[in-house]
């Protein structure tokens, strides 16, 4: 989308994957202080992304949404005042439907108040899911809001968060800065393996102001291994995918501040050129030896060696297990 922002991809952080519901203002403000405190933001990672559950079960009196009294009492705009005086940037979430995942009041056909409403805050980045949708194909029901977004002349980042539905890599383009091509991330290594294989099918449809987006990062969650994690980073950063940190990064351990603060990994995802790597060849049992790779600006090349050999024992059909150097 040709609206001034994701030049590169989107760097930040985002609530759901480690808090889902247990969100409250405390939380985004400590999140805040804590990228500038870690270096992070220095980094790139400047957005800080609200997800679901920060408003009221319904519409207040005026039909606009309004946050919960209980967890947001100061209310968005003091948030979004807040980070700005960091010089971070705060995204908040809807739904292009009637409610949102957690049955909060959605968007669909409110585009328009809410996109004002998130402007006046001072939003910086939208992320718009795809629950309580009424069977309406997301073609249909994504361009309203970017409609919307766009009249506010408050320049507001687009992420639709479609989940893959009708391959929006083939029409989203015009549409959102970012386009989900799958389903939910787990924190778990199959998961990650297989949403890195789907998001490369759409490889040549990514570029400039509008990103494959194979889901928030898993970094620091728990359920992977440390090597797992560095693969599922660096993958996510050749694949120019959102680099969204999805831990409580106030209590991160050094391995996974190491992860995320790699440099040379967090310039590859944001090099100017901005092309997808893709899988260029997968050998051995079940194509476990891969090699990832992409061009980069000034001729150059990134290059990802990665070892998908699985952890579970392999058994032969003899049911004798295979021995790692026979592969
Ligand atoms: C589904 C989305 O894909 C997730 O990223 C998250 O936003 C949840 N909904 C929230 O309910």
């Amino acid at each position: 989308l040709n609206n001034g922002v994701g030049q590169t991809p989107q760097m930040g952080w985002n609530s759901w994957n480690f808090f889902a519901c247990a969100i409250n203002e405390t939380v985004i403000r400590e999140t805040a202080d804590a990228l500038i405190s870690t270096g992070l933001a220095d980094l790139g990672y400047v957005y800080v992304n609200i997800d679901d559950c920060w408003s009221s079960t319904t519409r207040n009196l005026e039909g606009d949404l309004e946050p919960d009294p209980k967890t947001f009492p100061s209310g968005i705009k003091a948030l979004a005042d807040y980070v700005h005086e960091k010089y971070l940037k705060l995204g908040i979430y809807s739904d292009a439907g009637i409610y949102t995942c957690q049955v909060r009041p959605g968007s669909i056909f409110n585009e328009n108040r809410d996109a004002n409403l998130f402007a006046s805050w001072g939003i910086d980045y939208l992320k718009y899911d795809n629950c309580y949708n009424l069977d309406i194909p997301p073609k249909k029901r994504y361009p309203p809001m970017r409609e919307a977004l766009n009249a506010t002349e408050h320049t507001i980042f687009y992420s639709l968060c479609e989940w893959g539905v009708d391959d929006p890599a083939l029409w989203a383009d015009n549409i959102g800065n970012s386009w989900r091509t799958t389903d939910d991330i787990n924190d778990s290594w199959w998961s990650m393996t297989a949403i890195a294989d789907l998001n490369d099918k759409w490889a040549a449809y990514a570029g400039p102001g509008g990103w494959n987006d194979p889901d928030m990062l898993e970094v620091g969650n728990g359920g992977m291994t440390y090597q797992e994690y560095r693969s599922h980073f660096s993958i996510w950063a050749l694949m120019k995918a959102p680099l969204l940190v999805g831990c409580d990064v106030r209590n991160m351990t050094k391995e996974t501040f190491e992860i995320l603060s790699n440099k040379e990994v967090i310039a590859v995802n944001q090099d100017t050129l901005g092309i997808q790597g893709r899988k260029v060849s997968a050998e051995g049992l079940d194509g476990c030896r891969q090699v990832w790779a992409g061009p980069l600006s000034g001729g150059r090349l990134a290059v990802v060696f990665w070892n998908r050999f699985q952890k579970l024992p392999l058994l032969q059909p003899n049911g004798i297990p295979l021995v790692l150097n026979q592969l």
